[in-house]
């Protein structure tokens, strides 16, 4: 038992890793590729993706979207979650590192359940309410541009069938949030998401203190 939420120091946290990562050889490759990029830090953690994997496949999601996909980590992970008629659809501005993600979800075997769509993500949900699975998604995770999340959210909302699950990532910014002298645009919208999610009553909600802080949303 624990009053609070306690430090992960590095120790602990390779503790963690050690005892609880299920790991696949091609999530290993990708992060090793991924500590060659200049950008590599932004790849959602493996006991994050992990834990995403375990919400999508626990709540028995078929049908999920992924919005900031970068080099493909965590849309690997919720993919091998879902079942083999599952479907991920995988958005991001960039295709830079599509080739990148589209061989490691072919390694992974996953490459069949993951539909990739190029451009700005608000666009790509909002041309999604049109189609026939609008309404029926199960999962959704947001990690992208932190000014357009609560959009996402919305969006996801309309996408996602009653009893979905949302997951929206850096809620913490890295620490920034309590920091008044923070107030980037990022840092700035972060703050009113959490004010606005605490109170929706459209959702059951849990901020969870994993990676850089993951709200969960469960649709009403
Ligand atoms: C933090 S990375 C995503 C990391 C990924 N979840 C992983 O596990 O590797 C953020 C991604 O969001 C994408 N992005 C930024 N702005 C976007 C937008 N307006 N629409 C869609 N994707 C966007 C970026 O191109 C980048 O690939």
């Amino acid at each position: 038992m624990s009053a609070r939420t306690i430090q992960v120091d590095d120790q602990l946290h390779d503790w963690l890793l050690e005892h609880s990562l299920r790991d696949t050889e091609a999530h290993k490759s990708l992060r090793k590729h991924n500590t060659t990029l200049e950008d590599g830090g932004m790849q959602t953690s493996p006991e994050q993706s992990q834990f995403l994997a375990f919400l999508a496949h626990s709540s028995g999601a078929t049908r999920a979207i992924e919005v900031g996909v970068y080099t493909g980590a965590s849309a690997m992970a919720v993919a091998h979650a879902l079942p083999h008629d599952g479907r991920l659809v995988a958005c991001d501005i960039s295709d830079e590192h599509l080739q990148t993600a589209m061989a490691t979800w072919k390694a992974a075997g996953v490459d069949v359940r993951i539909e990739s769509r190029i451009g700005p993500a608000v666009d790509t949900l909002t041309t999604m309410l049109d189609e026939p699975e609008a309404g029926h998604y199960d999962f959704m995770y947001v990690d992208a541009d932190k000014e357009n999340s609560l959009n996402y959210y919305e969006l996801g909302l309309q996408l996602l069938r009653t009893g979905g699950i949302i997951c929206i990532d850096n809620m913490f910014r890295g620490g920034d949030v309590t920091d008044a002298s923070c107030n980037d645009e990022s840092t700035v919208a972060t703050r009113e998401l959490a004010r606005f999610l605490l109170d929706d009553e459209r959702v059951d909600y849990s901020l969870v203190p994993i990676g850089d802080g993951l709200a969960l949303m469960h649709k009403r």
